[in-house]
């Protein structure tokens, strides 16, 4: 009887973790064949796992490029064109903006190569080849060891690794841990370091809808924009000149016009950041609990202040764009994750997993113990890591001069250190980061964040967290004061507000200037913070992480042996990865159902005449009155603008390509629906969806919008579907 049952149970468990997670998981190119392949062709894909991921031949990873280091992009041309987020490139389109010549306003479209935009500091990252390296990370690790021991000899491993590899001056190599360090595998990449900006729609397609709209499906922006990779004479990387050549690929992905119907075969491809599905349940409970309402308070705090600034005045606002679409953006994630986290017990699902693995270990496992310490150190870290995150949002992010106190730290520990031949060098740096800074810096609001923010701190913080200089007692503080004032006082006496009176400072002697930056009354307070912060916050809460981080990878590493039924993919963690599901609605709430696609019609329905977010150019309407979509139009003679599939995706994977059956083009992936942004920690296939721009809008946008056909002749457009890969 008790076998009977444990095996009815196994494989009611089979069932349940195979069907339930069609469309998750972010899986690694070159375990495809092994893994994935078999159920890859099931859902209806026509290629082969070696067309997706080769070391002999060009394979559509060659066409996959680490777009910063921070978004994916994807070749889509013979001459190195670049296809992006238009939030991806935004930094880049905001760095070329001015009030007078706006191209986030009004868009940006290159007429020929020569007047595509360089970008200092973009690079275009592809991946050469990846090796498993696992037993030589391991190599002579035994167990038993301290975890120091293990740490040193790790290192020690990894570094040996490196120097095996006889790498090219472009190339590098970067070893990572997989399933919290239980796997390594390594990375050859090449880097272009020439990138240039070649096309971009106006905000009013780019960012249509902006915040309002922002990890929300019914979506109808055009989220794209265009760069182009320049190699020397030889194709190879080389540092930007003018003379550098358009880059000529080995692989690029051919677009088709066919559109998508509900269930087709989709696949994203890209470097998805970072995601936590392996966490015990008293890990997710301080995210919901704890974590994510704080970090959503400060931000919400911040972001009304900067908003209030930004509908005043054209200038701010271009100033504060990319700052505020960067805050906002985590800020609306995370109340979308802890709903859904709430809206689908995640919680108890985890706790009924627990109990299951629980159950399966012998009497004499070593595991045994496992998810109570979890437990009890989760409780235990609990405070550490809401200061913690109250002092990073606060200080080293939402505050702007706080944030900036860095880098004059820089400078004050250089001239320590070294004198003053060390602070002249540091110098040119620190005064070219100013210059960046001051260009999109204004006090007032950064003052009024502060005070805001410092009174969030000191009040909802355990007094143990508050330095004394802070604490509302030793300042003669009544409960209920603010500190505004008193941050505003500050700001008046430092010289770090403006850029010219920064400069002034940097124009003195190096002991003089130092003196100066020293008695700075901002300096001062963030660098006393600083040290508090990291004698009362961060060290203890590395103490605790170090002993959580080691008992999470024996407990991922018992997961894997536990459910040895189970197929597990290793966390993201920024390396190449693709996922793949199909076209599909969804039902977020009782009686509401979701189509998988939007049309222009519904920008026209969403638009309000000057509003920021929602405004829709003349040209636009006028295109729109005419319906003159020409070959883009789907059957029904309507344009597409975004649809949605059961990709398994995440931050990192915007800008990544959706791939159809065939390996060709049919969307761009930017963002996930709201109710299912917490995929991250819980991927739910019943409303976990991605969103993609259809490409078909891409191109009416570059064709007929934008007038620069010229790009799209470039393009290698397949129409009807054809196989464009060979099969194997
Ligand atoms: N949510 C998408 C992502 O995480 C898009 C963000 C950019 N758009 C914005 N309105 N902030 O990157
Ligand atoms: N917009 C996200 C990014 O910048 C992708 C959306 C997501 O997190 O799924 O990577």
């Amino acid at each position: 009887m008790f076998f009977k049952s444990k095996f009815i149970l196994s494989l009611f468990l089979v069932f349940i973790l195979s069907t339930s997670y069609a469309g998750e998981g972010m899986w690694l190119p070159q375990l495809l064949k092994l893994l994935n392949e078999k159920e890859m062709k099931t859902m209806g894909m026509k290629i082969s796992a070696e067309d997706i991921y080769s070391v002999n031949k060009g394979s559509l990873k060659d066409a996959i490029v680490h777009f910063g280091g921070f978004c994916t992009s994807e070749i889509i041309s013979s001459n190195g064109l670049l296809l992006t987020n238009h939030h991806c490139g935004f930094n880049a389109i905001q760095s070329h903006s001015t009030v007078q010549n706006n191209l986030i306003k009004n868009g940006f479209w290159a007429k020929n190569n020569s007047e595509e935009l360089p970008n200092a500091g973009l690079t275009a990252t592809f991946i050469d080849y990846i090796d498993d390296v696992t037993l030589k990370v391991m190599n002579g690790v035994k167990e038993g060891m301290s975890a120091v021991e293990r740490q040193t000899l790790v290192d020690k491993n990894l570094s040996e690794i490196r120097k095996t590899y006889r790498l090219e001056t472009y190339q590098d190599v970067i070893v990572k841990p997989f399933f919290d360090g239980n796997q390594y595998f390594a990375f050859v990449t090449t880097i272009y370091k020439d990138v240039r900006l070649v096309g971009a729609p106006p905000e009013s397609i780019g960012k249509f809808g902006s915040d309002t709209d922002n990890w929300v499906w019914p979506r109808h922006t055009g989220d794209f924009s265009l760069f182009r990779i320049y190699a020397g004479k030889d194709n190879k990387p080389a540092e930007y000149s003018p003379d550098n050549v358009p880059y000529t690929p080995k692989h690029f992905l051919p677009i088709s016009l066919d559109g998508v119907s509900a269930g087709d075969f989709t696949m994203v491809f890209g470097f998805p950041a970072k995601t936590n599905q392996y966490l015990p349940s008293s890990a997710i409970t301080q995210i919901v609990k704890t974590l994510n309402p704080a970090k959503i308070a400060i931000r919400e705090t911040s972001l009304k202040i900067m908003d209030k600034y930004m509908r005043e005045d054209e200038a701010t606002k271009i100033k504060y764009a990319s700052k505020y679409a960067t805050i906002a953006n985590y800020w609306k994630k995370w109340i979308g994750e802890s709903q859904g986290l709430e809206k689908t017990d995640a919680i108890k699902k985890k706790l009924d997993y627990e109990a299951e693995f629980q159950k399966r270990l012998k009497p004499e496992s070593p595991y045994q113990n496992l998810l109570k310490d979890l437990e009890n150190l989760f409780r235990d870290i609990d405070s550490y890591a809401l200061a913690r995150d109250y002092y990073s949002e606060i200080v080293q992010r939402n505050v702007e001069l706080t944030t900036y106190m860095s880098t004059l730290k820089r400078l004050v520990s250089a001239y320590e250190k070294n004198g003053d031949k060390e602070y002249k060098t540091q110098l040119e740096k620190v005064k070219e980061s100013s210059i960046t800074f001051y260009k999109n810096f204004d006090s007032q609001i950064d003052q009024e964040k502060f005070g805001a923010l410092l009174t969030m701190y000191v009040n909802k913080l355990d007094k143990k967290f508050i330095p004394e200089y802070l604490r509302r007692e030793n300042l003669g503080m009544s409960y209920d004061e603010t500190f505004d004032q008193m941050v505003r006082d500050q700001y008046i006496l430092s010289s770090f507000t403006t850029e010219k009176e920064a400069f002034d400072v940097f124009s003195l002697e190096p002991a003089k200037a130092v003196a100066a930056i020293k008695s700075d009354p901002i300096y001062a307070l963030a660098s006393q913070w600083s040290d508090f912060y990291n004698k009362e916050i961060s060290t203890p809460y590395n103490n605790l992480r170090k002993e959580i981080d080691l008992k999470l990878e024996m407990y991922t590493k018992a997961q894997l042996e536990v459910f040895k039924d189970k197929r597990f993919y290793p966390d993201a963690n920024s390396t190449m990865r693709v996922t793949y599901g199909n076209v599909k609605g969804y039902e977020p709430r009782d009686a509401v159902e979701y189509e998988h696609v939007t049309y222009l019609d519904g920008v026209i329905e969403k638009y309000i005449p000057g509003d920021y977010e929602f405004d829709v150019s003349p040209k636009m309407l006028e295109l729109y009155k005419t319906r003159d979509y020409g070959k883009y139009a789907d059957k029904n003679g309507k344009l597409p603008v975004c649809f949605i599939g059961s990709n398994h995706t995440s931050q990192g994977n915007s800008g990544s390509p959706a791939i159809d059956a065939y390996g060709n083009l049919i969307g761009l992936n930017f963002d996930r629906v709201w109710e299912g942004t917490m995929s991250d920690i819980n991927y739910d296939a019943s409303i976990c969806r991605n969103i993609m721009v259809d490409v078909r809008y891409i191109l009416w946008v570059i064709d007929k919008y934008a007038g620069a056909g010229h790009l799209v002749k470039e393009m290698k457009l397949v129409h009807p579907k054809q196989k464009t890969n060979k099969k194997k």
